[in-house]
């Protein structure tokens, strides 16, 4: 008898975070009450929707075993050691897998560093891919317009008609995904997001229109933009 597939979620948080300049890593920051990490994670840990989380640490962490939820009696949650890149510490998570997971399972891989993602969000991105042959991503169209710049000056402006950013959590097979990272880090391509990886197989994941404050905190602004939007979020 064959059960359906299930969903597992995969949550880079191996990196040191230097563009924000702090004196941790920035998952680790506090803000809104928790750190940026249990943010992060909240949406995953809260829905039945997903079997398990993996969690891909720095070797040299000495912040996450601190946490709570390092703690709980919470089964669901498992850590691995991250690698060089964040990809390659996207893989060594799925190899973490191996052992329990089918191909046809779903893996969601979300970063540690996007504290706002809402449970409306990866709800839509379950339903929408958990009926797409390829799978898909969190994402929003520019709106901004966009200038091709040369040594300060411009040289012209980019059509931003069908240009989007890419956000996560983004959802494919486990089978996929494991074969799409390991052959594009194989063949030297630089991909910073598993949808990358998928296109370069020749796949075209579909893009889910999601919630713009999704951010991924990148600069010491970043910290406390999302704050702002999480404070809101739990005033709303
Ligand atoms: N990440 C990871 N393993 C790495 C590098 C990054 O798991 N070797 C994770 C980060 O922890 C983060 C996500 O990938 O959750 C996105 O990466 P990024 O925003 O670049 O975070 P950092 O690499 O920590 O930040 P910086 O590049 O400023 O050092
Ligand atoms: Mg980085």
């Amino acid at each position: 008898m064959n059960a359906l597939p299930k969903c597992w979620a995969v949550i880079p948080a191996a990196g040191i975070g230097e563009r924000v300049g702090s004196n941790i890593p920035k998952q680790y920051l506090k803000i809104a009450g928790k750190t940026i990490l249990e943010h992060s994670l909240a949406p995953f840990v809260n829905t039945s929707r997903i079997a398990g989380i993996t969690i891909a640490l720095h070797p040299q962490d000495a912040h996450f075993t601190s946490l709570d939820i390092s703690r709980s009696t919470c089964d669901k949650i498992h850590t691995v050691t991250g690698g060089a890149t964040r990809a390659h510490s996207v893989l060594n998570a799925l190899e973490s897998f191996e052992a329990q997971i089918r191909e046809d399972d779903f893996i969601l891989v979300h970063d540690a560093a996007r504290p706002c993602l809402t449970e409306r969000d990866l709800d839509q991105l379950i339903d929408v891919c958990l009926a797409h042959e390829v799978g898909g991503i969190i994402g929003s169209c520019v709106t901004d317009t966009l200038k091709h710049v040369e040594n300060n000056n411009i040289v012209n402006t980019v059509d931003r008609e069908n240009i989007w950013r890419a956000y996560t959590p983004q959802m494919f097979k486990f089978g996929m995904l494991q074969r799409a990272i390991q052959t594009a880090l194989k063949d030297g391509v630089c991909i910073t997001d598993e949808a990358s990886a998928l296109e370069y197989m020749g796949y075209q994941p579909c893009m889910v229109e999601g919630d713009v404050r999704n951010i991924k905190v990148t600069t010491a602004t970043d910290v406390s933009l999302a704050e702002i939007f999480l404070q809101q979020e739990m005033k709303s």
